[in-house]
Formats: C-alpha cells, sequence, structure tokens
C-alpha cells in the first residue's frame, strides 16, 4: 500500500487554517481520497490534555523550554498514535499546526535557541517531515481580530497565544516567513487576506502541482 501524505496548515492565529483544512478535506474526499484531519497541538486524548495545559487563558506562564518540551511530548504522542499509523494505511493526513509552530511560537516568539527545539525535533520524529506545509500570511492586527472574534462566539477560553500582544504576534509572522526561506523546498506561502474561496482554489492548484491530484472545488457551507 502507498504510504499516505502529511500536509501541515502553519501560521498566525485567525489566518483561516480551520476554514481551509474544512474544504481541503471536502475536496480531496470528494476526488477519492481518504483523509483524517487533525490539530496540533492535540489530535489524541493524551495529547488534547497537554493542549489545554498550554492554551488555556488561566494556565499562567512557562519557561519557553518547558512549554517546548510540553509541546514536543504531545507531538511524540500525535506522531506515535495518530499520524503515522493513518498514513501507514495510505490516508492523507492534513494537520492544523505541527512542529513550525515550536519554531515560530518558542523560537522566534519567546526566543528559545532554536538548536533545542530541533533537537527535540529529531528525538521524537527523526528524519520524518511533512510532504507539504502551507503557511498561511496574514497582518497579525487582522488575524487576532479574526481569531477573537470566533473564539468570543465559540464560547472558548483556550486564548492564552491570542492576548500575548501584537509585539508577540508580529515576531510570529515575520518567523513563519523565515521559515519558509529555510524549507523552501516544503512550504509553500498563502496570502490569507485574500478570500476563502480564491485562498481555497491557490491550496488546490498547489496539490495539483505537488501529487497530481486534482481535488474538487466545494462551496463554503
Ligand atoms: N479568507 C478569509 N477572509 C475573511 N475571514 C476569514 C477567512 N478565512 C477565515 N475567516 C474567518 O476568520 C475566523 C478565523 O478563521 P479560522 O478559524 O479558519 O482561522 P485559524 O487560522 O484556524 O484560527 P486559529 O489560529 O484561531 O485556530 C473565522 O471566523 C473565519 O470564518
Ligand atoms: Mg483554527
Amino acid at each position: 500500500m502507498k504510504r499516505g501524505v502529511f500536509i501541515t496548515l502553519e501560521g498566525g492565529e485567525g489566518t483561516g487554517k480551520s476554514t481551509q483544512i474544512k474544504l481541503l478535506q471536502q475536496a480531496l474526499s470528494a476526488a477519492g481520497i481518504e483523509t483524517l484531519a487533525t490539530r496540533e497541538p492535540g489530535g489524541t486524548n493524551q495529547a488534547e490534555r497537554i493542549r489545554a495545559l498550554l492554551l488555556q487563558r488561566d494556565s499562567g506562564t512557562f519557561d519557553p523550554m518547558t512549554e517546548a518540551l510540553l509541546l514536543f511530548a504531545a507531538r511524540r504522542e500525535h506522531l506515535v498514535d495518530k499520524i503515522w499509523p493513518a498514513l501507514e494505511r495510505g490516508q492523507w493526513v492534513i494537520s492544523d499546526r505541527f512542529a513550525d509552530s515550536s519554531r515560530a511560537f518558542q523560537g522566534h516568539g519567546m526566543n528559545l535557541d532554536m538548536r533545542v527545539i530541533e533537537d527535540l525535533y529529531r528525538m521524537v520524529a527523526g528524519d520524518f517531515q511533512p510532504d507539504l506545509t502551507l503557511i498561511f500570511d496574514l497582518d497579525p492586527e487582522i488575524g487576532i481580530q479574526r481569531s477573537l472574534h470566533r473564539s468570543h462566539r465559540a464560547g472558548t477560553t483556550e486564548d492564552r497565544y491570542e492576548r500575548m500582544g501584537l509585539p508577540f504576534h508580529q515576531r510570529l509572522r515575520k518567523g513563519f516567513l523565515d521559515i519558509a526561506k529555510q524549507f523552501p523546498q516544503r512550504c509553500v506561502i498563502i496570502d490569507a487576506a485574500q478570500d476563502v474561496q480564491m485562498i481555497h482554489r491557490q491550496v488546490l492548484r498547489v496539490i495539483e502541482t505537488r501529487f497530481g491530484v486534482s481535488g474538487k472545488e466545494v462551496q463554503r457551507g
């Protein structure tokens, strides 16, 4: 059986990752591809418990290395328990955030030495890498507004990062663009200021070019 494809969506808060994952998953399913959508931090029962610790508004502060250790512990669970088995079954796995978020948040955002992050990565994932990473780029002032608006509507208090202030989110944006430069073979930057359908079509074009698969465009419900 052919191994599945691993796609990650990355970028700041409120850049439209979750919206596009839903559309992409529907488009690939319509083209006969079995997909599994997942997210980080989290994705498995154990990893979701670590997510709650990191994302809840009232969790307080962590030393950046502690934060990275928790995230990579969650990532290990996610890989072993969910991502790797699904890829082995031939499914396409689409993850809302993955290791580039650790590089951006803890590395660029919180100034943790990038060597620590790369060492942890090798420890938990070895040579494994996403086949494609879509980096959603947007002015953080717009993204945070979109995100807080959505969280408020959904009644969630998972907004510890959203509340970290504009300079932090500006470092994140620049961090993600640096990551795209550092890993040009797997990363594609998406202009997330475009409208939802335009971005969806662009994502499908990237998938077609990279993997020769034509997903069928779906309309946002
Ligand atoms: N291209 C777009 N233009 C305008 N609004 C959008 C666009 N894409 C998504 N939105 C809206 O912005 C909000 C955030 O979108 P979404 O939840 O998809 O982003 P996200 O990147 O997953 O955010 P988070 O990091 O907070 O999970 C939602 O209310 C969504 O409907
Ligand atoms: Mg989301």
